[in-house]
């Protein structure tokens, strides 16, 4: 029923009521009506107000619900409103999520796309490594396999040579053995020689004391054991005359072991206009000008009377030879090899004549060809030389006995 049609029936019905109320209330006071026609007007009067009241409170709760119901359409529509806000705001949330989300799975799909090309680039080169190394490996062991079988080929051979090695003839191996026995020796006599030297060095300054330093032994010069030698040969035979062919450092010794000895005196002769002036400043600067003198003696030809074949030497100029006579010891030390073939050799012939008879003559660098030659041809051309090897054959020492002999 409509709210108006309503409203106006429960008018109505009021009015009705309230004018049956007000009838009854008469017609009672007026004795027009009993008193139970009365209680049915108004009960029905009651029945009509209450349902008057009824209309009207049926409206006002209508009223209240609309109220509420209007309340509460606005506080949905509001609350929509704020839903339709938060959902547009998750809308947009889940858009940018959706957009964030499509980034990150292009990304990853990119990822993807390089990961699973480089995973095939990294198993293309694996492959291509493992086919290279497998390749290599195989070829390393081919080569170790030639070279095992290489090597075997080898220890047949090595066995094979051991095997020949252990058959060979003497007269192989004793050579060998002999050489190596020869070499051991060389040694021996080597640190034996030049402990001989170093003695002997030691042993000239018990003899005497140079004034001023003395150029060394060795070398160019006598070595320091033969010089010695000469020199106890000076000390123990006391010769009047001593006579050098080449002069030098052995020349100061002598000097000054003839000023000790108070006996003697020493001529060297010297070929070399150079070694000629040094010899003489040597024997200046040690005081030595009264005892020793340095004949100069330019090397010229000489050719030996008593040699058929002619052969021509180079020796010192025949003057040196002048007033050499009673030489007691007789030292050859000179022309040095470049002067020619044995060029020491004249001499024999021209100076052991004018030794004492019992002289001592010495003949350095006698381990050279040369002068192992032309000492053999001194011994058979005077047969009063007796001659003993000196220091390991490197001094030849001829002992003059001319009254045994002849
Ligand atoms: C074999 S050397 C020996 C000289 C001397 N008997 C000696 O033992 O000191 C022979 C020649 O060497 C030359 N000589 C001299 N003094 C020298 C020197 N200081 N350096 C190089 N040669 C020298 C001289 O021409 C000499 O005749």
């Amino acid at each position: 029923m409509p709210r108006a049609t309503m409203r106006r029936l429960a008018l109505l019905l009021s009015g009705i009521g309230l004018a049956g109320a007000a009838a009854v209330g008469v017609g009672l006071a007026t004795d027009v009506l009993t008193p139970q026609t009365a209680a049915i007007v108004v009960a029905e009067a009651v029945i009509i107000t209450g349902v008057a009241v009824g209309l009207f409170g049926i409206k006002r709760v209508d009223r209240r619900v609309r109220e509420e119901l209007s309340q509460t359409r606005t506080e949905l529509a509001a609350q929509h409103k704020r839903l339709k806000a938060q959902l547009d705001q998750l809308g947009s949330t889940l858009t940018l999520g959706l957009a964030a989300a499509d980034g990150v799975r292009a990304a990853v799909a990119e990822d993807r796309v390089e990961m699973l090309s480089r995973l095939a680039h990294t198993s293309e080169v694996l492959a291509r490594f493992d086919e290279g190394f497998s390749a290599r490996v195989a070829r390393q062991a081919d080569a170790l396999e030639l070279a095992r079988q290489e090597l075997q080929r080898i220890g047949s051979r090595v066995e094979n040579v051991a095997a020949d090695l252990t058959d060979l003839p003497a007269q192989i191996m004793v050579p060998v053995d002999e050489a190596l026995k020869a070499a051991s020796a060389r040694q021996t006599r080597l640190g034996n020689r030049l402990y001989a030297k170093l003695e002997a060095r030691a042993e000239l300054a018990s003899l005497v004391r140079p004034r001023v330093p003395i150029p060394p032994l060795g070398g160019w010069a006598l070595d320091a054991d033969v010089m010695y030698f000469i020199m106890r040969a000076v000390w123990d035979r006391r010769p009047e005359l001593i006579v050098e062919c080449g002069s030098g450092t052995s020349t100061l010794w002598l000097g000054y072991l003839a000023e000790r000895l108070g006996v003697g005196s020493v001529v060297a002769l010297e070929h070399d206009d150079r070694y000629l002036d040094t010899s003489r400043e040597l024997v200046r600067s040690h005081g030595l000008e009264k005892i020793v003198e340095v004949r100069h003696g330019p090397l010229q030809p000489w050719t030996d009377p008593a040699d058929d074949d002619g052969h021509t030497y180079r020796w010192y100029s025949a003057d040196v030879l002048e007033g050499l006579t009673g030489i007691g010891l007789l030292l050859v030390d000179g022309p040095p090899a470049a002067a020619g073939p044995q060029a020491r050799y004249p001499a024999g012939p021209l100076l052991i004549p004018r030794c004492r008879d019992d002289a001592l003559i010495i003949l350095d660098d006698a381990d050279r060809t040369e002068e192992k030659t032309l000492s053999d041809r001194w011994m058979a051309a005077f047969p009063e030389l007796e001659r003993t090897l000196f220091a390991h054959g490197s001094a030849h020492i001829f002992q003059r006995s001319v009254d045994q002999r002849m």
